[in-house]
């Protein structure tokens, strides 16, 4: 069958480079919240104590960098169609939460790259490149910079479960597209569907 999966978005759904960035960025948050939380209970004894907060940095820094790449594929992509029926308040609600995601997950990183400069060393990303510290003279940059990271990756944990929550709500009670379209990728099928579009 002559198929081509589709690389961008169309307006019946996110195409297969914006499901993959969602799913990455999903996996490396839930992972750094739950690594981030276990690095507090190690001790100066531990052997864990020095590596752990090395591979949150890194996978921090990756993930920043994989972050510019979504916001870049989203500028040049269009977003998929809302799905009909869905309420004018619950659409807009939806697109703030979207909007506040990415603005709370960049204070994140750049609360993190704070605590990480403060003693003005730069953060070194598993041997492959450096970071310069570029801001190490803020009055008790490390400790406000650690409590502003701490509420705000409880703020984004919280967000992200509601988000999460509204997804399966959508997929189990209203039996909707919404979370279809984060999963699947639609296909085009040049002769056969030319009006609508079938997912894979
Ligand atoms: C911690 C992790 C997560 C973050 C930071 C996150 C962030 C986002 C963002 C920013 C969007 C908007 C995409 C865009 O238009 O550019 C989005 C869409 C979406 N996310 Fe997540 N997400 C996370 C986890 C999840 C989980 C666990 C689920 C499902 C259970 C989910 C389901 C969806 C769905 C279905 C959409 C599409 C919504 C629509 O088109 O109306 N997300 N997510």
């Amino acid at each position: 069958m002559n198929v081509s999966v589709k690389y961008m978005n169309s307006p019946q759904g996110y195409g297969l480079v914006a499901i993959i960035l969602h799913w990455l960025v999903a996996l490396a948050v839930i992972g750094l919240f739950a690594l981030g939380l276990w690095m507090t209970g190690l001790t100066y004894y531990d052997e864990w104590y020095r590596r752990a907060p090395e591979i949150h940095k890194g996978i921090g820094i990756l993930l920043f960098l994989l972050m510019l790449v979504r916001v870049a594929w989203r500028g040049i992509n269009l977003s998929p169609n809302d799905e009909p029926g869905v309420g004018e308040l619950q659409i807009r609600l939806a697109h703030a939460t979207h909007l506040l995601l990415y603005v709370l997950l960049f204070a994140l990183m750049a609360s993190g790259y704070l605590i990480s400069t403060a003693d003005g060393r730069a953060i070194d990303v598993f041997g492959w490149f450096e970071v310069p510290a570029l801001l190490s003279d803020i009055p008790n940059q490390e400790d406000t910079a650690g409590r502003v990271h701490w509420y705000l990756a409880l703020a984004l944990m919280a967000l992200a479960a509601l988000h999460a929550l509204a997804a399966l709500k959508h997929h189990f009670i209203d039996r909707d597209r919404t979370l279809r379209k984060m999963l699947r990728v639609p296909v085009h099928q040049p002769q056969a569907l030319q009006s609508s579009e079938k997912e894979i």
